[in-house]
Order: C-alpha cells, then structure tokens, then sequence
C-alpha cells in the first residue's frame, strides 16, 4: 500500500477516520473527504504527526458537482488514484423517518447515489491506469437479514449498494480493478447520535472502529491478482 493514493469518504469521524489514521501510518497518500473541515483538519494533523501524508477535501457527498470537483481537486494534488474507500454513511430508523419527512431521501443520497457518483468520478481514472480498486463500505444489513426490523430504509440503501456492487464485479471482471464489499455488523461509532438515534451504552455487541478498519485494510493488501470480493463479519454475541 505504501505511496499509493487513496481516497476515503467520510475520513472526519468513526469508521473512516480510524481507517485514515491506520493507513497514514503505513505510508499511504490520503485524501479526506467529509463536510466537517474542523474534524477533517484533526485527522490529517494526527497523521502528519506520525509522518503521514494526507490532505482534507471538504465535500457534501449528496451534491454530484462537489464530487467532481472534489475528485479533480485530488488528482491536482496528488496526480492519480489508486484507491476509492465509499464509506461515508449515515444511520436512520422508522422512529427518525417519523421525525424528519426528508430522511428517506437523504439515507439513500448518502448511503446509496453518493458512491455511485464517486464511482462514476474516479472509474476513468482506474480505466485509463488499468487498475484500481474500488471499496464500498456496506453493512451487514445490506447482505443478510434474518427478520423485519425497524429500520428498513437503511437497509434498503444498503441492498441498492450491494446490486450496485454486484454489478461493477461481472463488469471488472477479468481486469485489474478490484471491488470489494465490506459489510460488519454493529461498530461502535458516533453514527446513531449522529442521527439524533441513541443505541446505549452497552457496546459488547459492537466491533471497534480499529478491529473494522483491520478488516478493511487485509482486503486492501490482497496481493497481485487477489479480489477480496465480500467479507461480512460480526461479533458472536450479535444476532442479527
Ligand atoms: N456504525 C455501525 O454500526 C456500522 C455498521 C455497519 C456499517 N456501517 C457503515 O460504515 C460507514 C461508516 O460509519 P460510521 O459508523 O463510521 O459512522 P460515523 O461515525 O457517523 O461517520 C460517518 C462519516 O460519514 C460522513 N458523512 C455523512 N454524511 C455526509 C455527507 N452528506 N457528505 C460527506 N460526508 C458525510 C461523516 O462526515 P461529516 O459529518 O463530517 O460530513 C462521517 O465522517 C457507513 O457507511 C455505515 O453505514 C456502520
């Protein structure tokens, strides 16, 4: 991974943060996308400090001419790239969608068109290289779900996700672009209260944000002609 560049969104907080910081670490070229530029500033501080290289490129990832730029933005700063993180997400429920008429939409705007248009940004950049590799940060909601829940928007976003994906494998196929579908169960992040959700304080069925950006990085560091195509993982005492 060493001097490749890799874009993450969503790098200001939880998940994509810690993935971030990991990576800095292993000499890798970030650029951090989120709209939180003060959050976003922090993470490429902490990385400097450990004699990483990051940059931060503030961007609402629901607005399609902000991708594009942002993507263009990127590649002046650091001429090409090598990886797409998409794993800039938000969290919502029936309880919320009661609550804010436009969450439905925006759910599906962040989780769901947002890597689609950063897909379509960075895709002619991978096929001009002949490589790349393209991960998608999903959930264990948008692989398997064993009975109804209260939260079916997500859900939904994360299967939209999924087919996408699933699309993009049968059309790589063959070539030395990579997809990757990640998809854990539960992390302990700030996503619920970034919602206005509380899941409580009880976080032993949840994974840590440094045992889920792990996970991320075995499937980056897949050698030569190796997919990681689909890792879906949780912990034992979370049935879902
Ligand atoms: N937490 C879980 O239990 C869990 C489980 C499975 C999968 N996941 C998935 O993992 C990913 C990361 O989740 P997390 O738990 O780390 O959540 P988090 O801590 O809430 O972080 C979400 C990130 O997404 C960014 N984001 C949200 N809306 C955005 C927008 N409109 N434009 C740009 N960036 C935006 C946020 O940055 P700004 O607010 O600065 O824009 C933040 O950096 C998501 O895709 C989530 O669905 C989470």
């Amino acid at each position: 991974m060493k001097d490749k560049v890799v874009i993450i969104t969503g790098a200001s907080q939880g998940l994509g943060r810690e993935l971030a910081i990991k990576l800095g670490k292993l000499g890798v070229k970030i650029a951090l996308v989120a709209r939180n530029e003060k959050m976003l500033s922090e993470v490429k501080k902490e990385i400097n400090d450990n004699g990483g290289v990051a940059e931060v490129f503030v961007c609402d990832v629901t607005d399609v001419d902000a991708i594009n730029s942002t993507v263009s933005k990127i590649v002046d700063t650091f001429k090409t790239v090598d990886v797409l993180v998409n794993n800039a997400g938000i969290w919502t429920n029936d309880k919320l969608e009661e609550k804010d008429k436009k969450l439905v939409e925006k759910t599906f705007m962040v989780n769901s068109v947002a890597p689609i248009n950063f897909y379509k940004a960075v895709s002619p950049i991978f096929e001009k290289n002949k490589k790349g590799h393209f991960v998608f940060i999903n959930s264990i909601a948008g692989f398997e779900i064993k009975e109804n829940k209260d939260y079916a928007v997500y859900i939904a976003s994360k299967w939209a996700l999924t087919g996408f994906t699933n699309a993009l494998k049968s059309k790589y196929d063959g070539t030395d672009i990579k997809i990757t579908s990640i998809h854990p169960g539960p992390i302990d992040s700030k996503i619920d209260k970034n919602a206005g959700d509380d899941w409580g304080s009880d976080k032993s069925w949840m994974m840590s944000v440094k045992e889920v950006a792990d996970a991320v990085i075995y499937a980056l560091n897949a050698p030569g002609k190796i997919q990681v195509e689909t890792l879906t993982f949780k912990k034992t005492n979370w049935n879902n």
